[in-house]
């Protein structure tokens, strides 16, 4: 007999029960445990490495695996001590509400698929349209990720350079279309005029200044010299949190100059954009009210779980006009309602997941303000970071932080930068061998530095010492003696 695909409801109990346990203690245990888990790819293979499964092992070898492989050899995200890639401690009740998406399992593409989905995301969407500050005709939708978002921005961008476009494809732009972001920005940027057949060439990259920030003087003289050239500047896309530094473009002269010269703006808040559930940090922001399109991603600084990115606009049409579409299979569902979307018509994907639940849960129960507590909180703590390492000996400050990233290099005296470079390095791989911390590294014009984004609700004051502790212990033990 096969096995049955279907779970009893006892069964349906009792697993959730059995795994509630399980990732309870995991979460439990998690200031405690080692960050990075180490283990070699080649061992992972190894562990992985059998022939599809003709008939199930039954629950009991995978509740085994999870506990004896998959959570001690999963990175510590949740851990007090991660300071890594704008991945944040997920908050538990979000990744809770995922498991209620999933049984659920709405089709967020369509109305008629998602009803409650899609009513909640358009509540969620409009409070972020309403955070951002865009004004009554803004609309947006929930993407996989940043990425997504940038993309699905900088092709309405494109679109509104002329309608022949979106038919006839690049040809008459090719070669023209200009791009302007900072040398800080995110590779999605280039990715995104790669697939949208503009090619990579399109980017302009704008000088930053001594805070990485880009450099409106430079921007509009650039923009300025290419009108004249007879380029076509289709987009400028601000940095609100730059990936190195977490860096904010200066927004209002950029927004200055978006319209004296009539080009789209975009920001890119994929990290920044969380300052604005927080009346302290939102001001930070001042600027992006005048965008015409943002990239804001919950799953950043905003601690949900993987992956949701939003998409906001300020002018709703343009979605429509991007993404509209109405295939005879999904007409129905066009024609009975006129409230709330079909967000396949308003985005890059079909199918979608019910995304913005997380969020609105989230919200829900913890509201607005828990959230900016746990931000203000990271604010306070990175500026205990960097007093600390200001006052070590051999360590430089690379920049000032705008959001709750800090940058910082070891540099003794009598060494090469080159020397540096390796130093660096060596000392990042000393404390994530180590277990205690997990840190990036990233490179700075040139220069290797060590990166340190507080993203986690569960860092205190003594995870910031415990690490900066660890940093100072890796510096001696990989100082030339
Ligand atoms: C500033 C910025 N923009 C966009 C992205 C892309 O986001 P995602 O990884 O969700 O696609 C990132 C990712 O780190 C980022 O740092």
């Amino acid at each position: 007999m096969t096995q049955s695909l279907d779970l009893t409801p006892d069964e349906f109990r009792r697993l959730s029960a059995v795994l509630g346990d399980m990732l309870a203690n995991y979460l439990a245990e998690l200031p405690e445990r080692r960050v990075y888990p180490g283990r070699h790819p080649e061992e992972l293979r190894k562990a992985f490495d059998e022939p599809l499964p003709e008939r199930g092992f039954g629950l009991a070898r995978l509740l085994d695996t999870l506990r004896d492989r998959v959570l001690p050899d999963s990175m510590g995200i949740g851990s007090p001590r991660y300071f890594g890639q704008f991945n944040p401690s997920p908050i538990p009740l979000a990744a809770q509400l995922e498991v209620v998406a999933s049984v659920l399992n709405q089709n967020t593409g369509s109305f008629l698929q998602s009803p409650v989905m899609t009513a909640i995301e358009d509540r969620t969407v409009l409070w972020f349209c309403e955070l951002a500050g865009l004004g009554p005709q803004a609309y947006g939708q929930f993407t996989s990720g940043g990425t997504a978002a940038t993309l699905s921005a900088l092709k309405i961008a494109r679109d509104r350079l002329g309608d022949s476009v979106r038919q006839r494809g690049v040809a008459s732009i090719l070669g023209r279309a200009r791009v302007y972001a900072s040398d800080q920005c995110h590779f999605s940027v280039a990715r995104s005029l790669d697939v949208l057949g503009l090619g990579r060439e399109a980017l302009v990259e704008i000088d930053s200044d001594a805070n990485y920030r880009m450099r409106a003087d430079v921007l509009a003289e650039r923009i300025a010299r290419d009108r004249a050239g007879g380029l076509m500047p289709m987009a400028i896309v601000a940095t609100a949190g730059t990936t190195p530094t977490g860096s904010c473009d200066p927004l209002p002269a950029i927004a200055d100059i978006a319209a004296a010269q009539r080009v789209h703006l975009h920001v890119d808040a994929a990290y920044g954009g969380a300052a604005l559930l927080s009346r302290a940090l939102a001001p930070r922001l001042r600027g992006i009210e005048r965008a015409d399109s943002i990239t804001i991603d919950p799953h950043k600084w905003m601690l949900m779980p993987n992956e949701i990115g939003s998409l906001l606009v300020k002018n709703g049409e343009w979605l429509k006009e991007a993404f509209g579409e109405t295939p005879s299979y999904l007409a129905d569902s066009a024609d009975r309602h006129q409230m709330l979307p079909d967000y396949y018509r308003l985005s890059l994907q079909g199918s979608r997941r019910a995304r913005a639940f997380r969020v609105w849960g989230v919200l829900q129960v913890l509201g607005r303000e828990a959230l900016a507590a746990a931000l203000e909180q990271h604010v306070a703590l990175i500026s205990v970071l960097r007093d600390r390492l200001a006052a070590m000996p051999d360590f430089e400050i690379c920049h000032e932080p705008d959001f709750a990233l800090q940058c910082f290099r070891f540099a003794p005296p009598g060494t090469t930068l080159e020397e540096q470079d390796d130093l660096n390095r060596a000392i990042q791989r000393h404390v994530e061998a180590s277990g205690e911390a997990w840190f990036a590294t990233t490179v700075l014009r040139g220069r290797k530095v060590l990166r340190i984004n507080i993203e986690s609700f569960r860092t205190t004051e003594q995870d910031v010492h415990r690490t900066v502790d660890a940093i100072a212990e890796a510096a001696r033990a990989v100082s030339p003696r």
